[in-house]
This record gives C-alpha cells, sequence and structure tokens, in this order.
C-alpha cells in the first residue's frame, strides 16, 4: 500500500474568524502545501467564493487538488510572491484574505527523499520546487566557507558556525556529501547535543531556508501585499521560528505606522495547550494578521 502522507493545519479555526470576512469573497492560500486550510476555509465559504492555492511543491498540489476536490480552488504551481499578478491574469484586482503558512509541511519533512530530516536518511535536497536547480547537497559540496558560515550564522543563529563550516570542507575533501545521515554525522563530530535539540538542527534549518530562499520571499510578499490584498482585505502569515516571526512582526508594524495597514491582533496568536498537545508541531507557530484599510 502506498503511504497516505498527512499535514494537520494548524489554527484553522482562528484564522477563519479572523481571515474569512467575505463569505462570497475570493481568497489567497499562499501556501496550500496538502490542502488543509484551505478545506476548512471552504466548508465556510459561499457557493460563488473562489481560493487560489499556491505551492512550489507539484507533488503537494497534486495532493491538495485530489483532498480538496472542489471547482472554487483553483491551484498554481508557483511562489507566493506572484500571487497579485496570477490574480490580475484571472481577472481579479485584489483578494479579501490571504494566508501564509511558512515553512514546510509534514509530508515534506516526513518523506526521506525530500531531504528535510535529520531523522531519516535520504538524499540532501530540501527544495520545495523540485524543478529548482538549487539544493541543499549543491550548498554542502560547492560553496565557499565563507558562504556556509554565513548561512549557519544567519539562517541556523547557530554559534558553532564556523567549527560546522569548517569541517564540512574538511568532510568533503574525502568525498561528495550526498545523504543527511552523511550531513548529521559530520554535525555530530563537531558539536554536542544541547538537550532536546540535535547538533544539526540549526544547520539543517539553515539549509533549507538558503535552498528556497525562504525569508527572501517572506520579505518580498510582504513588500507587495498592496498587489494582493483590496482595500478593507486582511493577510494572515503563521511562523514557525524566531527570524521569520522578527521579519513578519516589524514589518507589520511599519505598515500600520505608514497608516495604510493596520494590525489586527496587537499581541501574537499562538496555539492552545490542547492543539499543541494534540499536534505537537504546532508549538512553535505564531499568527500575526494585518488588514489594509
Ligand atoms: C506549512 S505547509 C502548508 C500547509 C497547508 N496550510 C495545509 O494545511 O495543508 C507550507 C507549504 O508552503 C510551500 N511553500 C513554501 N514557500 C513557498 C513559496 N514561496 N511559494 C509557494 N509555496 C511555498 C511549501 O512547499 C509547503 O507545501
Amino acid at each position: 500500500m502506498s503511504q497516505v502522507w498527512t499535514h494537520i493545519p494548524i489554527l484553522a479555526p482562528e484564522i477563519a474568524a479572523l481571515l474569512l470576512t467575505n463569505p462570497v469573497g475570493v481568497y489567497v492560500d499562499g501556501t496550500l502545501g496538502l490542502g488543509g486550510h484551505t478545506k476548512f476555509f471552504l466548508d465556510r465559504l459561499a457557493p460563488q467564493a473562489r481560493i487560489f492555492g499556491f505551492d512550489k511543491d507539484e507533488e503537494a498540489l497534486a495532493m491538495a487538488k485530489e483532498r480538496v476536490a472542489d471547482a472554487r480552488l483553483t491551484a498554481v504551481h508557483a511562489s507566493y510572491t506572484q500571487a497579485g499578478e496570477i490574480l490580475r491574469q484571472n481577472g481579479f484586482d485584489g483578494a479579501d484574505g490571504a494566508l501564509f503558512d511558512l515553512g514546510l509541511s509534514s509530508y515534506q519533512l516526513d518523506n526521506p527523499a525530500r531531504g528535510f530530516s535529520l531523522l531519516r536518511d535520504g538524499p540532501l535536497d530540501m527544495r520545495f520546487d523540485l524543478s529548482a536547480s538549487l539544493t541543499a547537497e549543491s550548498i554542502v559540496n560547492e560553496w565557499g566557507l565563507a558562504d556556509l558560515e554565513r548561512i549557519i550564522t544567519q539562517y541556523g543563529e547557530d554559534r558553532n558556525a564556523h567549527a560546522i563550516a569548517m569541517g564540512i570542507m574538511a568532510a568533503r575533501r574525502q568525498g561528495p556529501i550526498k545523504t543527511t545521515f552523511a550531513l548529521k554525522n559530520i554535525v555530530e563530530q563537531i558539536v554536542r547535543g544541547r538537550g532536546k535539540i540535535h547538533p544539526a538542527t540549526q544547520t539543517f534549518q539553515a539549509l533549507r531556508i538558503a535552498v528556497n530562499d525562504e525569508l527572501g520571499s517572506v520579505e518580498r510578499v510582504i513588500n507587495s501585499l498592496q498587489s494582493i490584498i483590496k482595500p478593507g482585505g486582511r493577510a494572515a502569515v503563521l511562523t514557525f521560528h524566531s527570524l521569520e516571526d522578527r521579519l513578519v512582526k516589524l514589518r507589520f508594524k511599519e505598515m500600520a505606522a505608514g497608516g495604510a495597514w493596520k494590525l489586527v491582533n496587537k499581541h501574537v496568536i499562538a496555539p492552545s495547550y490542547q492543539e499543541v498537545r494534540a499536534n505537537s508541531r504546532s508549538r512553535s507557530a505564531k499568527l500575526r494578521v494585518i488588514e489594509r484599510l
């Protein structure tokens, strides 16, 4: 039997309550994934509503289309940074709401072939978009010491970045580093684990962010929200680590100070104790919502 992949949508009722202000509206799900949020939203929207769902991952899109199975969904293989342009190509000048559920889905993390998890041996891939050329393997084997150290410092916030980058350079002189376990073993030999976090966790996070230009995409989409959201519409962003959350918090604050937007929630919204117990992957989630005036 083939594997059935799952991803539990996080804070779905809270997001639906804040985002779905128009039952017949047009919405953007910038990170369709397996379609969990979109399905939840469509169950609460009128037959005339539309959702444009974006994902860089064609495997996820195919699963989402099958699972959501609803003519109100238009699934698009593109980055959410293209949402404004694609809305206009489809005759809409903006959306009533947009969700960006950042990072990766449980499907991507749990599938060893995608190379995201240090708990599963697989190729060092980490691409959301399998048609993109940059992989974690190419970064680890081809980038110079300074760039490796920079991404592990900036995107992994790992104070052992220099030692890890040196370790990678030394290991690859023996032959190419091709698998998640090979990289994990290299880091384990350099850094001792701290508490519950595996010593390679931050290196893996850094590579994933670099491979997919994750922070650059978040920054670009926030800077272009004006072209995605109609006046009166809202954008919701779910973040999963402090780098993303800091970026969203700061930009939303600047937008609100500019007078054209207002913060819907002054304080960040986090999953309840019950949600974290039921779905441990929700534990670091933070939700911020902004409204265009
Ligand atoms: C956390 S998952 C979304 C899960 C989804 N909300 C659900 O309930 O099933 C994030 C998804 O966003 C996709 N993604 C990440 N960056 C993207 C980008 N710049 N443009 C489009 N999709 C992106 C990933 O491929 C992944 O499938």
